[in-house]
């Protein structure tokens, strides 16, 4: 797998790379499943029980998944890329694991790394971190939701907030009752800020995500949405979500003219992404990235990592593509680099 992030990075001089790691950012696009840890996510395999009868399906399923995530993944298609899920979750499946994940991504974007002798500032200032809840014989989604929160709570409210995760495979009902969790866990006081749409991008009908949409906005839940993420996303599908008036979009790398205009209208922010969208080959190279048209018009921008379980990237990695001169990365100036990551922070939903 091309490591993109870490080649721009290698590609830096010693000042760059210390100011890079130094700079105060804000991670407000990454999905809790895709970043765990590998070390961790090896550790939850260990801690499987033991099946006495033989090897079963779900066993397979993980060992399959765990080779490529440690091998490094190579993806001709994004769709590739959701095939990985399953794996992932059969390891998250109950409560405890959950807690384990969760507290591993966590300290990975939030606390100093290295040794004690050689440490390197955390990769992010403050953490959006997003999740999708699910329901199995171990949980509901609200007790999914609680455990994730239960460690996102260990830390200050200033550090990092829970985005819920709404996934375009699911119906009206469940849609608008993750929307009810998030809503009343909010009003109890807990860390919720916001919520998101994510999910193979060519699945549903966006009008069927509306009713939970205007309940997020009614209950004062902020929206993001991966919007336009592949070229089969239809104009009326990218219409359709942005009549929901979302803050912020993830992705939304093939808007079409109209949708363009009202974004730069509205001043909605994009989380950009850059290592997802040249792993999963949605964009060619970084010249061609739509990133350079939104910098051109001084929309709010958000640089994000998305799952760094399966690219491989850090923070410090996607602030190296913007910073490296091309063709690694877009060459862009200290001072603007700096602009860049306080766009982030301005832009995070809880203020
Ligand atoms: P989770 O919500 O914590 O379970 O994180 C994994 C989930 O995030 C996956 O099943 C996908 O639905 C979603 N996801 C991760 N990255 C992307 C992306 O780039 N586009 C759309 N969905 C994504
Ligand atoms: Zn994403």
């Amino acid at each position: 797998m091309k490591d993109y992030a870490a080649e721009a990075f290698a590609s830096l001089n010693s000042d760059d790379k210390a100011f890079l790691k130094a700079l105060p950012k804000a991670e407000l696009h990454a999905h809790l499943n895709g970043c765990i840890p590998l070390s961790c996510l090896q550790d939850l395999v260990r801690q499987r029980p033991v099946q006495t009868s033989g090897t079963t399906e779900s066993d397979e399923k993980i060992a399959k998944g765990l080779a490529m995530l440690e091998q490094g993944v190579v993806l001709e298609e994004i769709h590739e890329f959701f095939d990985l899920f399953p794996a992932i979750y059969a390891l998250t499946s109950t409560p405890a694991a959950l807690r384990q994940a969760t507290a591993a991504v966590l300290a990975q974007f939030l606390q100093p790394q290295g040794d004690s002798g050689e440490q390197e500032p955390a990769q992010c200032i403050y953490l959006e971190l997003r999740t999708t809840p699910r329901e199995n014989a171990e949980m509901s989604r609200e007790q999914y939701l609680d455990a994730v929160l239960c460690e996102m709570e260990t830390y200050s409210a200033d550090k990092c907030a829970l985005i819920v995760s709404t996934d375009r495979r699911m119906d009206t009902t469940t849609m608008m009752e993750c929307v009810s969790i998030a809503a009343k866990l909010k009003g109890a006081g807990r860390r919720v800020v916001g919520i998101d749409l994510c999910g193979t991008p060519t699945i549903g009908n966006a009008e069927d995500f509306l009713p939970a949409f205007k309940l997020a906005e009614e209950s004062g839940l902020k929206l993001t949405v991966h919007i336009a993420e592949t070229t089969a996303n239809t104009e009326q599908d990218v219409m359709t979500l942005l009549s929901a008036n979302p803050s912020r979009l993830g992705h939304a790398t093939f808007l079409h003219k109209e949708a363009r205009e009202l974004v730069l209208e509205k001043k909605m922010a994009i989380e950009i992404c850059l290592s997802s969208n040249l792993l999963c080959k949605t964009v060619d190279d970084l010249k061609a990235h739509h990133i350079n048209y939104w910098l051109e018009h001084g929309l709010p921008l958000a640089i994000c990592t998305d799952d760094t379980l399966v690219f491989r990237n850090d923070l410090v990695g996607e602030y190296a593509l913007l910073m490296a001169a091309p063709p690694l990365g877009l060459g862009l100036s200290r001072d603007k680099v700096s602009l860049l990551a306080k766009m982030s922070l301005d832009v995070r939903f809880e203020q």
